[in-house]
């Protein structure tokens, strides 16, 4: 399976900035690469990015989507407005949003029904968080926070990504081990196999503190397909190598 490497900028950048980074990315990703690339960026550069990448092996991604179709709903953004920038996938319950914006798991799977309801792929975010893992709760922690995108997408759940980001090694430095995060990407893919024959296809990436020294260990798991890429996606070379990780 084709691996999938997504840049998360989060809300960081410049109009100035993101042309500099995607200058620097451009030199290496002009042709089709062997893997796909995504930049998931800030929603008011979605038009500066999406000029970029025009012609390059990269493609654009968000960071959210509105819950709602349209109407009075200040300040958020439609799957139908992201469709409109050429986006083709949008990061769906990730765990800052999950905890500063109070997103539940019933909002996660809505926010995805939407995107896929649009033709753009939801990257859905699972994970837990240190007191959870310790507690040893992970499995049914990510299997709750699936069912609930399973249980209102069943029909498409093959057409999603899936990104395993345990909440502790979000921006900390600490990786979860290859072989703690296959674990946990088995039981993901265990799950989706319950719910769909086309389970096999769906991307499983993970996310948290993947940079150019760890990447090639953890893409080289049975279930991990790839990779959120945060910090690191800021910097071109240490993203670059993380994308040559993937072919
Ligand atoms: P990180 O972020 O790579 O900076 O840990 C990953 C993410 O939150 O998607």
């Amino acid at each position: 399976m084709k691996k999938l490497v997504a840049g998360n900028w989060k809300m960081n950048g410049s109009l100035a900035a993101n042309a500099a980074l995607l200058d620097a990315l451009r030199v290496h990703l002009t042709k089709p690469v062997a893997c796909d690339v995504a930049l998931c960026v800030p929603a008011p550069y979605l038009a500066q990015v999406q000029a970029l990448v025009q012609g390059s092996g990269m493609v654009l991604g968000a960071q959210d989507v509105s819950a709602y179709e349209s109407g009075a709903y200040t300040g958020e953004f439609s799957a139908a407005m992201l469709q409109d920038f050429g986006v083709r996938y949008a990061i769906v319950g990730h765990s800052e949003r999950r905890q500063f914006h109070q997103e539940t798991d019933a909002l996660v799977a809505i926010k995805a029904q939407r995107a896929l309801a649009a033709g753009i792929t939801p990257i859905v975010c699972v994970g837990e968080t240190l007191a959870e893992r310790e507690a040893g709760l992970t499995f049914e922690v990510v299997k709750r926070q699936l069912a609930a995108v399973v249980h209102l997408n069943g029909h498409c759940i093959s057409e999603i990504v899936l990104a395993y980001e345990p909440v502790w090694a979000i921006g900390t430095g600490k990786t979860a081990s290859p072989q703690e995060a296959q674990a946990v990407h088995l039981v993901l893919r265990q799950q989706l196999q319950a719910a769909s024959e086309r389970a096999d296809r769906v991307r499983i990436v993970y996310g948290g503190s993947m940079n150019a020294a760890n990447a090639a260990s953890l893409l080289a798991e049975h279930d991990i397909d790839g990779g959120l890429i945060g910090g690191a996606s800021l910097k071109a070379p240490d993203f670059l190598a993380i994308v040559q990780a993937a072919q």
